[in-house]
C-alpha cells in the first residue's frame, strides 16, 4: 500500500468508532510479568485443553478436510439443534431458525446493529454498560441513552420515565440493551421482578430486548 494519508478515505462509520480501551488492556495483558484483572481473562487454567484436543482429534478423524470446509452462514445444523436444546431445558421453546451462531457476543452485537439501527436511533442501555457494546452501537449512529443502575441492576421506575420523556420529544427507541446477570462493569444483578417489569415495559413501548 502507497505511504498516504488513508484515514481520509475512511468512511463516516469507521470514522465513528473509537479505539477501544479493551483493545488497549489487552494488548498490555501480553506483556510479560503482568498479571491483569481489567481485561477480564479468564484464568487460563480453567480452559478445558485436554477435553478440546479430545474432541478435535475425535472430529478430525471422522470427519476429516469436511470439518474444515465452509459451512452456512447461521451455523451447523446439528450445533442449531443442540443449542435449541440445551435452551428448551431453561424454557425457551427456540425453533431452529431462531437460531444464528455468532463468533462470541460481539459480533451479535455489530450484527444488531447493522440490522436494527439508523442514524440517531435510540437504545436505552444500563448506566453504566458494557464499553465493547457502546462502540459497536455508536459505530451504526445509534445514540445512547443510560439508565442508572443500583445494587439490583437498572432502576426500571427510571426507564419508564426515560422512555416516555423520549417519546414526547419525538425520539426513535428502537431497543434496550441489557446485561442482566454479572452485568459489566457494576458486577451486579438483576432482581426477578426488574427482569419481568423489563419484559413488561419492552411490550408496552414496542421496543426489543437485546439480552448480553
Ligand atoms: C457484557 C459483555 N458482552 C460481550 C462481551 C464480549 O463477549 P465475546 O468475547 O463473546 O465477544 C463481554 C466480554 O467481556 C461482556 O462482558
Amino acid at each position: 500500500m502507497l505511504a498516504m494519508d488513508i484515514e481520509r478515505l475512511y468512511s463516516d462509520r469507521a470514522k465513528k468508532m473509537r479505539s477501544s480501551e479493551i483493545r488497549e488492556l489487552l494488548e498490555l495483558s501480553q506483556m510479560p510479568g503482568v498479571i491483569s484483572f481489567a481485561g477480564g481473562l479468564p484464568n487460563p487454567n480453567a480452559f478445558p485443553v485436554e477435553e478440546i484436543r479430545e474432541i478435535v482429534n475425535r472430529i478430525l478423524d471422522e470427519e476429516g478436510g469436511k470439518a474444515l470446509q465452509y459451512g452456512p452462514t447461521a451455523g451447523l445444523k446439528e450445533f442449531r439443534e443442540e443449542l435449541v436444546r440445551y435452551v428448551g431445558k431453561e424454557g425457551i421453546k427456540a425453533k431452529l431458525e431462531n437460531v444464528f451462531v455468532t463468533v462470541g457476543s460481539q459480533q451479535a452485537l455489530d450484527l444488531i446493529g447493522r440490522v436494527f439501527i439508523n442514524e440517531g436511533d435510540v437504545i436505552l442501555v444500563g448506566l453504566p454498560t458494557y464499553l465493547g457494546a457502546i462502540n459497536a452501537f455508536l459505530a451504526y449512529g445509534a445514540n445512547l441513552v443510560g439508565v442508572p443502575l443500583d445494587e439490583n441492576g437498572v432502576r426500571v421506575d427510571l426507564l419508564e420515565e426515560k422512555i416516555k420523556e423520549l417519546r414526547q420529544k419525538g425520539e426513535n427507541i428502537k431497543l434496550i440493551y441489557t446485561v442482566p446477570t454479572f452485568q459489566n462493569p457494576a458486577g451486579v444483578e438483576l432482581s426477578n421482578d426488574r427482569r419481568k417489569r423489563i419484559v413488561e415495559i419492552a411490550e408496552k413501548y414496542d421496543l426489543l430486548i437485546v439480552e448480553d
